[in-house]
């Protein structure tokens, strides 16, 4: 058993890597401002700590509070269209935060330290799959914001010995199949969910953001991964930071278009999508697809919801017992 220092583990991603961790047996310490997470989004069995990351006060006397076997860091703002419109909102949340939480580990002896990246740091890369030697070239302040944290982290591993996973996600989608957690945005802007309450008559229907893209059907294409997916990779890579650091691109190596989105809703679901044509969003990226390779040859990492429609049911599944998400 391992002890782990979780911040954002009230959010999306990261209380479904909450459970992951709990599930094999580990300690949990979650940091959560609840500014996007969700108290009830974390298990009883983990230990929470309602805390800002800017607070370094906290935060030096939580990390004093050792022994620690290694920082998984979800804490951030994840909009691309935010980030577009305040970019400095985000160089200072993901960014400026990320590095404070940084010195703070290097301060600590903390030695493992796994960052959630993503795949928005590629921004506009063509149209084959992305592996980890593309190159870097963000459309938005958002992507930027999160590859200055990787940069940092290169620093701190060649300085200071701090050994680190960057993992870039890339379309975090799915909920836990158990139906432990969900996703709950407020206000919710991601794809599939949007989908299924328009299917469901909870939303006018669905705006699609640009259908004259330079991909097979004018719509945006993305890899879908399942977060409990994501989650097995979280554990997976902690053996290899006891000797190196790492970066791994994370997605099922298959894209699907906005539309190929609406179809499965619709197969999943049963019902029709009322759905629009509208203009597109800005630092929408046309295709974003990952080779998930190198982590598959590193660790053995396969994902276990290859299917889109595998997908689409777990959301589906929880948004109806969850009709108002968490506070339902
Ligand atoms: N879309 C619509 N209508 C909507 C909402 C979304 O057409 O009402 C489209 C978007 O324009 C995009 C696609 O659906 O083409 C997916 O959009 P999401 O907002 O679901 O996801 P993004 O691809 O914009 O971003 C997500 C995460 C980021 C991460 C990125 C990496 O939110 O944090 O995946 O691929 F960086």
């Amino acid at each position: 058993m391992a002890r782990f220092l979780v911040t954002g583990g009230a959010g999306y991603v990261g209380s479904h890597i909450v459970l992951a961790l709990l599930d094999d047996g580990h300690e949990v310490v979650v940091l959560d401002n609840l500014r996007t997470g969700h108290r009830a989004a974390v298990p009883a069995q983990a230990t929470f700590i309602q805390a800002d990351l800017a607070d370094l006060e906290s935060l030096n006397a939580i990390l004093a509070n050792g022994p620690w076997d290694g920082v998984y860091h979800f804490a951030a703002l994840s909009l691309v269209g935010e980030s577009m419109q305040d970019p400095m909102l985000y160089m200072a949340a993901n960014a400026g935060i990320g590095f404070g939480l940084i010195d703070a580990c290097i301060k600590h002896g903390i030695k493992r330290f796994v960052f959630s990246s993503t795949a928005a740091l590629f921004g506009t890369a063509g149209s084959a799959p992305i592996d980890e030697d593309t190159p870097i070239n963000p459309a938005s302040p958002y992507g930027e914001s999160k590859y200055m944290v990787e940069r940092a982290l290169y620093w701190a591993d060649r300085i200071h010995g701090l050994k680190s996973a960057c993992l870039r996600y890339f379309n975090a989608a799915g909920s836990d199949p158990q139906g432990r957690a969900g996703e709950d945005h407020q206000p919710e802007t991601h794809l599939i969910p949007l989908v299924i309450d328009a299917a469901l008559k909870r939303r006018p229907p669905l705006t699609l953001f640009g259908t004259d893209y330079p991909t097979p059907d004018g719509t945006c294409v993305r890899d879908y991964v399942h977060v409990s997916d994501l989650a097995r990779a979280h554990l997976a890579v902690l053996p290899l930071l006891n000797e190196r650091s790492v970066t791994f691109n994370i997605g099922t190596g298959r894209g699907h278009s906005n539309r190929e989105i609406i179809d499965s809703v619709a197969r999943v679901t049963g019902l029709d999508v009322p759905w629009a044509a509208g203009p597109r969003r800005p630092g929408d990226p046309p295709y974003l697809v990952a080779s998930p390779a190198r982590l598959m040859a590193a660790t053995g990492w396969q994902p276990e919801f290859a299917h889109i429609d595998k997908i689409v049911e777990t959301v589906f599944a929880w948004r109806n017992q969850h009709p108002h998400g968490y506070s339902s």
